[in-house]
């Protein structure tokens, strides 16, 4: 789909990766999960959410009986930031057509962001010059927003970025009610019943 992407020099990150990870799941995926970058497993493996991150968002899908297979996983950086430090904003303008080419190809209904950069990307409408006015995700969790990319009409649900469960277990009673809400949200705008919900103590 973004072929091209995989020989991408448009930023200084093509210099010090190992792997563009473009994405993984089903490119028919209702529901598509948007984090912030690779990691270090990501850019070996050349696959997003493969980590200890991914462990915990295959217990998210888990909890409203989906599977990584059942949805789509994207980054808003295709290439590893060195030593996992945060996106720099001109990275995000100069990668981000990559994510916006693939929103347009995978129509999702549903895209849950994960964590601050995927939600102020996608909130501010893919401009990344409007994603300082967008607040934080500890405000924006749990909420469902619509949101216009392109003409087209996206329900879009900000989550906790999986990391955050790794080191604040409190998180996980929230995140358990986010998860409720995805579900009642893919439910509706689907019309495809999901599992009974579970919660995240289970997994
Ligand atoms: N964190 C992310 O945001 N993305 C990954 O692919 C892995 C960890």
């Amino acid at each position: 789909m973004i072929e091209e992407a995989k020989t991408c020099t448009n930023c200084e990150l093509s210099k010090t990766r190992t792997n563009v990870v473009i994405g993984k799941g089903r490119e028919d995926a209702e529901i598509l999960l948007i984090g912030e970058a690779p990691g270090r497993n990501e850019d070996e493996q050349g696959l997003p959410f493969v980590g200890a991150a991914g462990k915990n968002l295959d217990k998210f899908l888990s909890v409203i009986g989906l599977s990584s297979e059942d949805v789509y996983i994207a980054n808003i950086l295709k290439c590893r930031p060195p030593e996992n430090r945060d996106p720099k904003p001109d990275e995000i303008k100069i990668c981000t057509p990559w994510l916006i080419k693939q929103i347009e190809h995978i129509k999702p209904r549903v895209i849950c962001t994960l964590g601050n950069y995927s939600t102020k990307f996608i909130l501010s409408k893919c401009d990344p010059d409007h994603m300082k006015s967008i607040g934080g995700i500890s405000a924006l969790h749990g909420k469902v927003v619509t949101v216009v990319i392109n003409q087209t009409e996206y329900k879009v649900i900000p989550l906790y970025h999986p990391a955050a469960l790794i080191y604040n277990r409190s998180l996980q009673s929230q995140m358990d009610e986010d998860l409720i809400t995805v579900k009642k949200t893919v439910e509706k705008y689907t019309g495809t019943p999901l599992a009974k919900q579970k919660s995240l103590s289970e997994f």
